[in-house]
């Protein structure tokens, strides 16, 4: 069973306020929990390395999502925000290819996302409450209590 001290729970200072945003970080958190739940349980390499390889893909689809949000919404910030993301990716390849251990991926992953979302994705936020931007108009459906 996965601990409290292991799991990174969701913490309202997490929330950006934008409900696709708040939803994809929900699910990848889970994802990342699902690393080192893997871990705690002594799982195979392969195991490990295919849920490495979900993360990676999940981070792409987010990412892809958050950046076509900021498009939408112009946001003045997009570059650097994506330049950012971009980032991520690259770290995550050069420590496949170095075969990082999977306790050191899990902590980078746990650190990039509260680092990540409390600084910069929180700046969307901002920038669409000071510029009143009715976010849902941009936003394709995806409730969370349609899933
Ligand atoms: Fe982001």
């Amino acid at each position: 069973m996965i601990t409290e001290q292991s799991a990174i729970c969701w913490k309202a200072k997490y929330q950006i306020g934008v409900a696709r945003i708040d939803l994809e970080h929900k699910l990848f958190l889970r994802l990342v929990n699902s690393l080192k739940l893997a871990l705690n349980k002594g799982r195979s390499e392969e195991v490990l390395q295919g849920i490495i390889d979900e993360i990676e893909l999940y981070a792409r689809f987010h990412f892809t999502s958050e950046e076509n949000l900021m498009k939408a919404i112009r946001y003045p910030d997009y570059e650097e925000h994506h330049w950012r993301h971009n980032e991520l990716l690259e770290t995550f390849r050069i420590k496949k290819l170095n075969h990082a251990g999977f306790d050191s991926f899990h902590q980078f992953l746990v650190e990039w996302f509260i680092e990540h979302t409390t600084v910069e994705d929180i700046r969307i936020k901002r920038f669409v409450d000071d510029h009143n931007v009715n976010i849902e108009a941009f936003c394709y459906d995806i409730q969370e209590d349609t899933l």
